[in-house]
């Protein structure tokens, strides 16, 4: 159900859960002020308690009220990339947060994020925690369709059209004093190498130890549909998830990523397009792989295999 801006605030004012847009994803939005919105978002998603969740903010300074501890560079970042599709871990006064958001962890995630009614709602409710709008495991929901396909025509929406970015926030944490990337995503790591002077590298959970971006564990961005990944379809006879500028003279049906040539035009139609493979209830799939392993690329890279590993 589509609802107006002051409608979504005040529900969210009152302690509801309210799915509202970012340009990343849609998010599933709880006021940092109501505990019971919170332990909603969980059950709703189905998602597990050891998870955080990201607390979105209106500006740097509503950071400074959790932490007064910013690694080397968190200035700059914050600078050149809020708002935007960066979140960054830090170290917080745990008193100050609940724990549910963090999950007992002493840190939590915050991000700035560039979409003008977000933004809005942010300076009237305050800070808002929210995951991706999708039940757990599901692809995120990158238009209010796909909110209301996974929790009902009824559920609150703020529409806020489609999502420009269309895959999530890219997650930098601090390990010793460098900086690495927990979570792929629309900021590819290459981008933040004129600020850092390196390449941040991407995390790799070291066997035994506690997972230091929880969500990572989990299984993510699937469909229903089994997804097979290939570097060659030219002889495939069965459903293709391919690039608009390619000929795959089998194939018995083809989904359109888009261009081979424009990762930002493929993260856009990504979730979209895996969506709809559940929509037109295809059980097999398989996806063209061959493309750059660069840049925006390598997070596409990253989804599709999470995807297509049930
Ligand atoms: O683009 C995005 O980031 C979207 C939009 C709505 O802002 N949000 C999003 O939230 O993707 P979610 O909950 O689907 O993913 C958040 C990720 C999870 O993998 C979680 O484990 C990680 O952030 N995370 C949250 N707090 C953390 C913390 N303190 N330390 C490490 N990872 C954390
Ligand atoms: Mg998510």
């Amino acid at each position: 159900m589509h609802i107006s801006l002051n409608k979504t605030i005040h529900l969210l004012e009152t302690g509801h859960v309210v799915a509202v847009p970012t340009e990343t994803v849609y998010g599933l939005a709880a006021s940092l002020t109501q505990p019971t919105a919170i332990l909603n978002i969980f059950s709703l998603k189905g998602r597990p308690s050891n998870n955080p969740l990201i607390i979105h903010v209106g500006s740097v300074e509503q950071i400074f009220y959790f932490t007064k501890q910013f690694p080397e560079n968190f200035h700059q970042l914050a600078e050149t990339f809020w708002p935007g599709p960066l979140t960054v871990v830090l170290k917080v006064e745990t008193n100050l947060i609940p724990t549910s958001i963090r999950a007992g962890l002493p840190t939590a995630a915050f991000r700035i994020p560039n979409h003008p009614l977000t933004r809005e709602l942010l300076q009237r409710v305050g800070p808002l925690v929210m995951p991706s709008a999708n039940i757990s495991g599901r692809p995120s929901a990158t238009n209010p369709s796909h909110v209301e396909s996974d929790f009902g025509k009824d559920f609150p929406v703020l529409d806020g059209g489609a999502c420009q970015c269309g895959v999530e926030s890219t997650i930098l944490h601090q390990d010793g004093d460098r900086w690495e990337i927990i979570r792929q995503g629309a900021l590819s790591a290459d981008l933040f190498a004129p600020i850092l002077g390196y390449i941040p590298e991407i995390h790799t959970i070291k066997p035994g130890a506690a997972p230091t971006c929880p969500g990572q564990m989990y299984r993510h961005y699937a469909p229903r549909a089994q997804l097979h990944l290939s570097n060659s379809l030219h002889q495939c006879r069965e459903v293709v998830v391919g690039f608009s500028d390619r000929v795959y003279p089998l194939a018995s049906r083809l989904f359109c990523l888009g261009p081979s040539t424009d990762a930002h035009a493929v993260a856009e139609n990504l979730y979209f397009i895996l969506r709809q493979l559940d929509e037109e209830q295809v059980e097999k799939a398989w996806v063209d792989m061959h493309f750059p392993q660069v840049g925006l690329w390598l997070t596409l890279a990253e989804r599709l295999k999470k995807a297509a590993n049930k």
